[in-house]
């Protein structure tokens, strides 16, 4: 099938190229040329374990191409799919649709055959039938029907997510373009996902409830974590001890600092947004929000009497500082708080992400970025776990850390407090 996806941001990339790898043939689209003409030189704009390789072969191959002349890419294509960025109104809940609609707006300049476009980007209730709307102002009714598509990508996970997801939610009452995208899908549905034909605005729906509701169950086991610091219990044993229940399942039960990314903050405050316009209080997600955004607070409050209330020219090490592994992704990152707080109280903090150093923490004098483990833990009175990669897994901390006095914070759980405790490191995790 012929598809064009509009915005080679996480979503279009990455469902664009996966598209051409099932034999399509694939128009990625993106206004900013920069990043076309790097794409069109294999130079990938984000970090997605196996996405250069597919996206090589797929050029190579001629199923995929980009460009930045959309209005060519909307007439050889007979879907085209909206990947657009939705952030989040700047100081609201509000989700900032004007790309959405700046892209609606242009497609409805540019059909004259009948096609199907798909909403992929994360939008709220009723945006379809905005859509809609902008486009039927300009063309008949029945040469284009509007489609919700929600993505449910993990960065990191995206290309294995998008081959081998649990379910693919097609958000639509139009028959022609159901029978279509079924078809489209058929290489995932043979495989085992579940196809979901569902409302519209039910689909829309879907992808702001699961994201919530995974937010929801990351934010419980968290606060279960700080009862259990205080009774003396493993939250690991929790975890496994209520998700072996197949009604609550063990996943997004891994207790850590504050969840953060480019969705769930963005899409637990839109859906809230949504519920608030429609007169309708939804108690839980907020508490889930305000929860969260306490979650950095009891963290730093930690590392401060780890220090014994002394962080003034203590040396802290991060290891990692984005938002969770195998991404390059500051977005959200509970870092981008705890490390300008330590900052400002006097920590001298070194940093080592196997992503390279962050724009972010550049403007702070006393933060400075190793480009390896040793020299970022070398003389460190404080390390801190902050993003589990693989690579902190199996670090012989005795060997490469001179301070003989140092401490380890694992804000992810990844060592053994056993092991720890007989090599003699003062050691603390999450929730044990
Ligand atoms: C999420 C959804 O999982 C995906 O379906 C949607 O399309 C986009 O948003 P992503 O943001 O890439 O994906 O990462 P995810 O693996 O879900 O993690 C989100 C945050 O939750 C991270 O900060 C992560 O560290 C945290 N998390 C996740 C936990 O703290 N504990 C867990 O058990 C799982």
């Amino acid at each position: 099938m012929k598809l064009c996806m509009i915005g080679t941001g996480y979503v279009g990339l990455v469902s664009g190229v996966c598209f051409a790898d099932l034999g399509n043939d694939v128009i990625c689209v993106d206004k900013d040329i920069n990043k076309i003409n790097n794409l069109k030189k294999s130079i990938i704009p984000i970090y997605e374990p196996g996405l250069d390789e597919l996206v090589n072969k797929n050029y190579k191959a001629g199923r995929l191409k980009f460009s930045t002349n959309l209005s060519q890419a909307i007439e050889k294509s007979s879907i085209i799919f909206i990947c657009v960025g939705t952030p989040t109104k700047k100081n609201k809940y509000e989700a900032d649709l004007s790309q959405v609609y700046s892209v609606a707006n242009q497609i409805s300049k540019n059909i004259k055959s009948f096609k199907i476009i798909i909403n992929k980007s994360t939008v709220p209730v009723t945006t379809g039938d905005k859509v809609e709307k902008i486009i039927s102002s300009k063309v008949k009714k029945n040469l284009f029907s509007v489609v919700s598509n929600p993505e449910f990508l993990r960065e990191g996970e995206a290309i294995r997510d998008f081959i081998y997801p649990d379910r693919v939610i097609i958000g639509t009452s139009n028959k022609k373009s159901n029978k279509i995208l079924k078809n489209l899908y058929l290489p995932l549905i043979s495989k085992g996902a579940k196809y979901i034909n569902t409302s519209r605005r039910g689909a829309e729906l879907i992808k702001y409830a699961s994201n919530a509701f995974l937010a929801t169950k990351i934010t419980f086991i968290n606060e279960l974590a700080n009862l259990c610091e205080k009774l003396d219990i493993n939250i690991e044993d929790v975890s496994i001890g209520i998700g072996t229940d197949k009604r609550i399942g063990g996943r997004f039960l891994r207790a850590g600092p504050a969840y953060g990314g480019s969705c769930f903050p963005k899409d637990t405050r839109a859906l809230v947004d949504t519920a608030n316009k429609s007169k309708t209080f939804l108690s839980l997600v907020n508490s889930v929000i305000d929860s969260n955004n306490k979650r950095t607070e009891i963290l730093l409050k930690r590392i401060k009497s780890i220090l014994k209330n002394k962080i003034k020219n203590r040396k802290i090490t991060f290891l990692g500082v984005t938002f969770k592994a195998n991404t390059d992704d500051m977005r959200e990152s509970s870092s981008l708080k705890m490390i300008p707080y330590l900052s400002k109280k006097g920590a001298k903090i070194l940093y080592y992400d196997p992503t390279g150093q962050k724009d972010e923490f550049n403007k702070f004098k006393n933060v400075k970025f190793k480009n390896n483990i040793k020299d970022a833990c070398e003389k460190s009175d404080l390390i801190v776990i902050h993003t589990e990669w693989n690579e902190f897994k199996l670090i012989d901390l005795k060997k490469i850390v001179k301070n003989k006095n140092f401490i380890v914070y694992d804000m992810r759980n990844i060592y053994s407090p056993e092991k720890m405790k007989k090599q003699n490191i003062k050691y603390f995790g999450i929730g044990r």
